[in-house]
């Protein structure tokens, strides 16, 4: 029978690598909360249509990468998420979250799109999502950003750089789209078939084609800076003064769209040069109308998301390897009884605050003591019938060079408290 594996695109993460994740993790949280930002857990399902509507029909994510079924006992279409804010929104839509004031929410999980996968791309893959309902103004933007820019500095990344655009309000995108596709179409000879494609479902999407032809003709088409009014520059200017304030550097990508139809007014990627073709490891902006589009009130909002494989890619590759915690002791049992002991004894050391890996799977005394020094303890607990009899354990040393001592058993927590 062939052995079994993972499913192409979704990753085991082992525990060498695991302690990386949990540093990672640790940090994020203290980070998040420094913020004020509170945790929302919602499902990895949802019905279809939550993304259809919040990502857009015309999208890559809806048109090829959901990880959709047909639920035939309900008769539901159902879909593994591809992200986090449409769930957020659904979520502070149906439990009214918005009705005592503006939330700061955050979520962390796994999310699902089928891609072609390659290095920094996958088909199962982890996000930490920071999402600001309620918020109308280009300060809460620009605290995201200056969020981000203070995690890569605790991070120790130095090498990630801020891409920023407005893309204005969605009538100033109307308008905007009609001439851009009167370009298009007056360019057509040289467009792909995917551009042919995009340029009437999301011709906007054809900005960031990464075909040169494309490019060229994208670069003599209007650009949508021409067609902004006076509010969506204001709330532009308000974010640029904050962030020349805090001394974040950026640069402005007019072709910057982002692959979700959500947004409006700011968007940004934070990308780094070190990760090859994968390197934008976050990106997020204002998403004003998904409330209402969702059916709910309407109300501003703003948020963005990061990759933690990306990161943690960067993470590995500066060399950043936690050591594996090592237990305080290990304990080590022989003879009539010692059992029962050792485990008593490895419980109150546990119960007090302290590491300990008792010896299990058998074995005589020298493959045991074998085993306690290579799990890195720094003492061997031994209960042997000896120290049974007299009510007390011998402490062992193992990384320094002093004498093996004994112990009354109740005495061994407070001997440890002491050393
Ligand atoms: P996104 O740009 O689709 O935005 O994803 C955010 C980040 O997730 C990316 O910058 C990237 O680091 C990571 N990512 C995306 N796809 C993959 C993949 N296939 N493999 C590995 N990493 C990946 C969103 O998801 C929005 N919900 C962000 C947002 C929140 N906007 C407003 N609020």
């Amino acid at each position: 029978m062939p052995t079994l594996q993972a499913v192409r695109g979704m990753n085991d993460v082992l525990p060498d690598e695991a302690g990386l994740w949990l540093e990672f993790e640790a940090r994020v949280h203290g980070w998040l909360g420094r913020y004020g930002y509170r945790n929302i857990r919602t499902p990895l399902v949802e019905h279809s249509q939550l993304f259809r509507r919040a990502i857009g029909e015309a999208t890559d994510i809806v048109e090829k990468e959901m990880y959709s079924w047909r639920d035939e006992l309900n008769e539901e279409e159902l879909t593994l998420r591809p992200e986090g804010t449409a769930s957020c929104v659904r979520a502070a839509i149906e439990h009214s979250l918005l009705h005592d004031g503006p939330k700061r929410l955050w979520y962390a999980g796994p999310m699902y799109r089928h891609e072609r996968p390659q290095k920094g791309r996958y088909r199962q893959f982890h996000q930490y999502g920071v999402e600001a309902m309620g918020f109308p103004g280009p300060d809460v933007d620009a605290e995201h950003i200056a969020m981000c820019a203070a995690l890569w500095r605790e991070l120790g990344l130095a090498n990630i750089r801020l891409e920023l655009n407005n893309i204005g309000s969605p009538e100033e995108r109307a308008r905007y789209r009609a001439d851009l596709v009167r370009h298009l179409e007056k360019h057509q000879d040289r467009l792909d078939a995917d551009a042919k494609r995009r340029m009437h479902t999301n011709p906007l999407r054809t900005l960031d084609s990464k075909n040169p032809m494309v490019q060229e003709v994208v670069a003599s088409a209007p650009s949508l800076a021409g067609y902004l009014g006076e509010d969506s520059r204001a709330h532009f200017d308000g974010l640029k003064r904050l962030l020349a304030e805090c001394k974040i550097d950026y640069s402005i990508n007019p072709r910057l769209v982002r692959g979700l139809d959500y947004y409006n007014l700011t968007v940004f990627e934070w990308i780094s040069p070190d990760l090859g073709a994968q390197g934008t490891v976050c990106g997020g902006g204002r998403y004003d109308g998904l409330f209402a589009q969702l059916g709910g009130k309407p109300a501003p909002a703003t948020g963005f998301a990061m990759g933690n494989e990306r990161l943690i890619a960067l993470l590995s590759d500066a060399g950043r390897k936690p050591a594996p915690p090592l237990p305080h002791a290990y304990v080590v049992y022989q003879g009539e009884g010692t059992l029962e002991c050792a485990f008593a004894v490895s419980e109150e050391l546990r119960s007090r605050g302290l590491s300990v890996l008792m010896h299990a799977g058998g074995g005589g005394f020298k493959a045991q003591m074998k085993r306690a020094d290579s799990s890195g303890a720094q003492y061997a607990l031994i209960i042997g019938e000896d120290e049974l009899k007299a009510g007390e354990v011998s402490v062992k040393p193992l990384r320094a060079d002093r004498p093996q001592t004994r112990v009354r058993r109740d005495r061994v927590a407070a001997a440890f408290e002491e050393s």
